[in-house]
């Protein structure tokens, strides 16, 4: 049976799907959402990863996962080249991150969201679940002001000067880690501040956009390649720039990456070459963390989301509260 699809396929990724990705990261935020606190990653990520799939699988696409999590945590995951979508309308590339900050549910600590990111087929990077170095900053600021490659302390002078501001009024979110201890000594020798987080490296990009507010100028580190790609997918709709590189370190990872079309494995990507065409992010908060506010489960059984969902071409930000009073009646197939 054939769905008949009327809107032209541009129009499909703008007006309707916007707010059809919204009902799948917020589904997935529920779904994990009731696991939190529960101290197991496992469960609450297959939960949302559950979720995530049967809304996809409504959604008038035909979809290819093309990068999300799973081969590093061998979680049951949306696998990379699983086709998602009612196999009607616009060929999309989709990324996903069904419950981005595992740990972060399981302990019920700040910021664990659902997020995916959606994409004319064919233009978001094909990538293998592997590490990536990412740099990331604001919008506002000349092309290749700061560079993967020049050290973290002179990226930040670098950046200081063009804000007009002495280093030390500079804040650069990282990933707290032990691999990440030259960065955070390089940071601080300038007089800046380092701003540590435990896990969600997603938001902590966003979170360059939008300095005024969240205080963080720059995101340094290493994280996951998917997690790299859905925020170059935010940031090609908010603004600013961002640099990243795989992290190719064995002939196991290589080949993999080769397979995937990446013949070069030392590319530093730039936000187009991650996300180059019409593209849509969306997160939904699974516990409240200082991007979205987490979901909340009432007394009367009405269940609170908040989602965010933007889109390339336009730079349309919508933040949308949503109030679920049968969810369980109408997410089951
Ligand atoms: P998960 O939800 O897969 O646990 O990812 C959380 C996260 O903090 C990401 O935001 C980040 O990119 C990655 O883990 C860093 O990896 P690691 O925890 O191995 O250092």
């Amino acid at each position: 049976m054939s769905t008949h699809i009327s809107v032209p396929p541009q129009m499909l990724l703008e007006r309707i799907l916007t707010l059809e990705l919204v009902r799948v990261t917020e589904r997935a935020a529920v779904s994990a959402a009731r696991l939190r606190g529960h101290g197991n990653e496992k469960a609450a990520d297959q939960a949302a990863v559950d979720a995530m799939r049967r809304e996809l699988n409504k959604l008038p696409i035909e979809g290819t996962i093309v990068i999300g999590e799973g081969e590093r945590d061998e979680a049951p995951m949306l696998f990379i080249g699983e086709k998602v979508g009612l196999n009607a309308g616009p060929q999309v590339d989709i990324a996903v991150d069904p419950l981005e900050g595992t740990t972060l549910c399981a302990k019920n600590m700040p910021g664990a969201i659902a997020t995916m990111a959606i994409a004319d087929g064919g233009t978001l990077l094909h990538a293998p679940d592997v590490y990536m170095q990412k740099l990331a900053i604001g919008p506002g600021y000349p092309k290749g002001l700061v560079e993967l490659d020049a050290s973290p302390a002179d990226n930040v002078k670098r950046l200081a000067k063009a804000k007009g501001v002495d280093a030390s009024a500079i804040t650069v979110l990282v990933l707290d880690r032990p691999r990440h201890a030259d960065i955070i000594q390089s940071v601080r020798s300038t007089g800046a501040a380092v701003r540590l987080i435990t896990d969600g490296d997603v938001a902590g990009v966003i979170h360059c956009a939008d300095p005024d507010n969240t205080g963080v100028d720059m995101y340094i580190g290493t994280g996951g390649a998917p997690e790299g790609v859905l925020a170059a997918v935010a940031l090609r709709c908010i603004g600013g720039q961002m640099q990243c590189r795989l992290v190719l370190d064995s002939d196991e990872k290589r080949e993999r990456a080769h397979k995937m079309g990446i013949t070069d494995p030392k590319m530093i990507y730039g936000i187009e070459d991650m996300a180059r065409g019409d593209c849509l992010f969306a997160a939904t908060g699974v516990t409240t963390g200082s991007l979205l506010t987490g979901a909340k489960f009432r007394k009367d059984g009405v269940i609170e989301t908040e989602t965010v969902v933007m889109r390339s071409v336009t730079g349309t930000v919508r933040y949308i509260k949503a109030e679920h009073r049968q969810l369980e009646k109408f997410h089951l197939d």
